[in-house]
């Protein structure tokens, strides 16, 4: 299909949701550029599979990346001469659970990346108009800010309990 639109980046193309929002885009003709670490939270193999069928579907209107977000000099390499009108970051460390095994994994990714990833689109506004979606980290907490009319710092209330499943 021809390019009929917008370059949009896309982190975690890999992952189950990033590959899908990607599919989704470039079928529309949008351009992905798709970032990925490949790291083996869960079977790698799984995630070179998506990389491979988003390629053959799309041929060139998909471009990827395998890079560490956390990694600022990698992501700026990698994004150099290269246009990019919106941002959906969906790249993270997933799960709970493995928090307690890997704590390092969170803090690379859903941190460190996270500020590189806000601080790319703030940088790039200047010439370009730059979307970022809210991190999915974030849709928890604005899903439990949504049960409350009233911010939840206020110290004499207590917090709503959250409108969706928290593990
Ligand atoms: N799948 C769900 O049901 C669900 C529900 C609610 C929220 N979420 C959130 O949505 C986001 C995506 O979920 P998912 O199910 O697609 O997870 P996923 O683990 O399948 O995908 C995340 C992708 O990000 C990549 N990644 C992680 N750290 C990276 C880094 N530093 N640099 C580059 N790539 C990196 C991983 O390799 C992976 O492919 C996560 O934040 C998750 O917590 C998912």
């Amino acid at each position: 299909m021809e390019q009929c639109g917008m370059t949009i980046l896309v982190t975690g193309v890999a992952g189950f949701i990033g590959m899908h929002v990607a599919d989704r885009l470039l079928g529309e003709g949008r351009a992905v550029i798709g970032i990925d670490n490949m790291n083996d939270y869960y079977p790698v193999s799984l995630k070179r599979d998506r990389i491979a069928a988003l390629q053959q579907r799309h041929g060139k209107l998909f471009t990827f990346a395998e890079l560490d977000f956390a990694d600022m000099d990698a992501l700026k390499t990698a994004l150099a001469g290269q246009t990019v009108e919106a941002i959906i970051h969906l790249g993270a460390q997933a799960g709970v659970r493995y928090s307690l095994i890997n704590p390092h994994a969170y803090v690379r990714s859903n941190l460190a990346g996270h500020v590189n990833m806000l601080e790319l689109a703030r940088e790039r506004r200047e010439r370009h108009p730059v979307y970022t979606l809210p991190h999915p980290s974030m849709a928890a907490m604005t899903c439990c800010l949504s049960a409350s009319r009233t911010a939840p710092t206020i110290p004499s209330r207590s917090m709503p309990l959250p409108s969706a499943p928290t593990n």
